[in-house]
């Protein structure tokens, strides 16, 4: 069957909850919302034969996140979380509005920029908010435009950050190379502004490094890990919206699916988890 008509057979039909990313970052997002919601059946995918996205051009991420989406449609999900700063940055409102009326407009894709910069106005004292991210995120403005909406009087301080998902990916987050890209772009972004008291991890890897945060940020800084903010956020939204609530299957299963090798996938992603997990590997996002 192609990815086209498995998406005709499943309007309509209830299915598990999508979460992508990249690579392994979207799993920090996932670890949050099963947590919220036990019942719910979750397909995690991630892209990490191509990842990461953080450096790569808006067209081509637009392309993979478009071929994910339509991929778990195709294997059912009704709701899609897009666990990716880059992805929601430079994808997610073309596929919102250009490509979800063509494909099935009764499904919802979302994003984690919103929910992120709703909760910011609520916790800042001083009004000055750090962002870090991948350059895409931060060249993109996609927190400056959404925090300007929500909340003009807010000032917003970015450092792109192009090194931190890589030391993620290949498990070097723990090394003394972790300590000297994250306290090089931690010093350069506190020198900006000597005021800035709320800082957003602007990437779903970047909580894989929260010890090394932690020690070059200065002492009492709100540090913002978005899996909880996420995970609260579509609570709320799946009461408001019970047409979607209930088109969520609720077996308590999770599947994972990974672009690259699995059992990598399984190592890694179990660290993430906090339990043994056990992935499966699809070559191609275009084919099920
Ligand atoms: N976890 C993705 C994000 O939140 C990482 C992007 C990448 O692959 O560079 O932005």
């Amino acid at each position: 069957m192609t990815i086209s008509d498995a998406i005709k057979a499943t309007v309509g039909q209830p299915g598990p909850i999508g979460v992508f990313d990249s690579g392994y970052g979207g799993l920090t997002i996932l670890r949050s919302l099963k947590q919220a919601l036990p019942d719910a059946d979750f397909i995690y995918l991630g892209d990490n034969a191509r990842a990461p996205y953080g450096n790569r051009s808006f067209d081509l991420i637009y392309h993979f996140t478009l071929e994910a989406v339509r991929y778990l449609f195709a294997k059912g999900c009704q709701l899609i979380i897009i666990a990716c700063n880059t992805a929601s940055a430079k994808a997610l409102r073309t596929i919102q509005q250009r490509d979800l009326p063509l494909l099935d407009a009764s499904r919802r894709v979302l994003g984690v920029i919103r929910p992120t910069a709703e909760i910011v106005g609520e916790l800042s004292k001083t009004g000055a908010i750090g962002l870090v991210g991948t350059p895409g995120t931060v060249a993109s403005k996609s927190y400056d435009i959404e925090i300007e909406k929500l909340h003009p009087d807010l000032r917003l301080y970015s450092k792109a950050c192009p090194m931190w998902v890589p030391l993620v990916e290949n498990m070097e987050s723990d090394s003394e190379g972790a300590d000297y890209f994250v306290k090089r772009d931690l010093n350069d972004l506190f020198s900006k502004a000597n005021d800035i008291d709320t800082l957003i991890l602007g990437c779903t890897h970047y909580p894989l490094l929260i010890e090394k945060i932690r020690k070059y940020s200065p002492a009492g800084i709100n540090i913002l890990p978005q899996g909880d903010i996420v995970s609260s956020s579509l609570t709320d939204y799946l009461k408001r919206h019970p047409e979607i609530d209930t088109r969520i299957t609720r077996g308590a299963v999770t599947d994972y699916i990974t672009t690259e090798e699995p059992d990598k996938f399984s190592t890694l992603a179990a660290v993430f988890m906090g339990a043994p997990i056990k992935a499966c590997r699809v070559h191609s996002l275009t084919d099920l």
